[in-house]
């Protein structure tokens, strides 16, 4: 059944339980696991840019922003610009660079504006969309469907993920694998399970009744856990309607540390047991110091339980998968306490699935 909640009480609820599939179907026929190669037929005629430009809004421009980092790693200058305020002044457009539409819908004013922004000004542009046919689609150079199946709860969920692994499929193709492995491809195909595997052990439900009374929230990360950290507040506060941050790990310091006080929940991503994993644990140190809860969500290989009064647990996989996995503990956590605090979950106040006027 498509459009019925599979008797789940909210459409988030059951969205989130979609990603293992929304997942398999974005990857099927991409991914060739005898090569360790990528192939997306419809980015064959796509050239490896020498920029690229993300744009988009919300939830999707956190995906941006993880995009940026793919690239960057192959070598391909990448930026990712709020769509909004990509034409705000004369907009930066990339001559023989390639523009980047990340939306769900295909339809948000501001992405549409600034992607005709882009094509006006003569550069290539593709749509990273859930919806074939949208207007971002017809419009584009180029499309690239996520294939997250209907989402129906205003707050994103299996399409970020769904953008997370077609980001990943993209920068592989148009950089002829010059940004991950083969240890990735196994990575991708194994996300699926990996993420059921959240889905059937998290704590997140336990946990959300200690901090039911707390007004405040942050979220930080480091590297491709710092998009992660962007959006674990964004779902927190669209749908507890409490006050949520997300930060960069080391920017506490510069400032967010003065909000930090026993009221404060922080939510940390480490995974790993490498230099950023260790520089975070600094930063939660920094916290736990003003004695604010921590949420560790993490995957054991640090020692950051020791800071933590919560763990949030996910499975050991590749640095480019773990923000999937972290993500879907954090939209747990946001759905929990929703659900909690008597919110409207699927339709929360003042804001519409897909935003039409610039
Ligand atoms: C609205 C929705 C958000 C979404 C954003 C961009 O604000 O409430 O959940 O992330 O639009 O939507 P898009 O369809 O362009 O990805």
């Amino acid at each position: 059944e498509q459009t019925g909640k599979s008797g789940y009480d909210h459409y988030m609820l059951k969205e989130i339980h979609e990603q293992p599939t929304a997942l398999r179907q974005g990857l099927s026929g991409r991914l060739d696991e005898l090569s360790g190669e990528v192939t997306v037929d419809e980015l064959d005629t796509v050239a490896t840019p020498e920029t690229i430009h993300f744009v988009a809004c919300g939830t999707s421009y956190h995906a941006a922003l993880y995009g940026v980092e793919l690239f960057r790693e192959a070598g391909v200058p990448a930026q990712a610009f709020l769509a909004s305020e990509y034409a705000t002044g004369p907009a930066p457009v990339p001559e023989n660079g390639l523009v980047v539409g990340v939306t769900q819908s295909g339809e948000t004013a501001d992405t549409l504006s600034a992607l005709r922004e882009a094509q006006g000004r003569g550069a290539v542009t593709l749509a990273l969309t859930n919806v074939v046919g949208s207007t971002a689609a017809r419009e584009c150079d180029h499309a690239l469907y996520i294939r997250s199946g209907p989402e129906i709860g205003v707050a994103a969920t299996k399409t970020f993920s769904s953008q997370l692994t077609a980001l990943n499929l993209l920068a592989e193709t148009v950089t002829d694998g010059a940004t991950g492995s083969r240890d990735l491809v196994a990575a991708l195909r194994d996300i699926p399970g990996d993420i059921q595997q959240v889905l059937d052990e998290t704590t997140a439900e336990e946990i959300v009744d200690e901090y039911r009374d707390n007004e405040s929230f942050f979220f930080i990360g480091r590297g491709l856990h710092f998009p992660v950290a962007l959006e674990g507040a964004l779902k927190f506060k669209e749908i507890t309607y409490e006050h949520a941050e997300g930060f960069a790990a080391g920017e506490l310091k510069h400032g967010p540390l003065a909000l930090v006080t026993r009221n404060t929940p922080v939510f940390a991503i480490v995974t790993g047991d490498g230099e950023r994993a260790r520089k975070t644990i600094g930063n939660v140190k920094e916290v736990e110091a003003r004695d604010a809860p921590v949420v560790a969500v993490t995957d054991g290989q640090s020692d950051v339980e020791r800071y933590a009064d919560h763990v949030l647990e996910i499975p050991e996989t590749h640095p480019r998968t773990a923000p999937m996995l972290a993500n879907v503990q954090l939209q747990l956590v946001a759905y929990h306490m929703a659900d909690r605090l008597g919110r409207s979950i699927d339709k929360p106040r003042n804001l519409a699935k897909s935003v039409t006027v610039e």
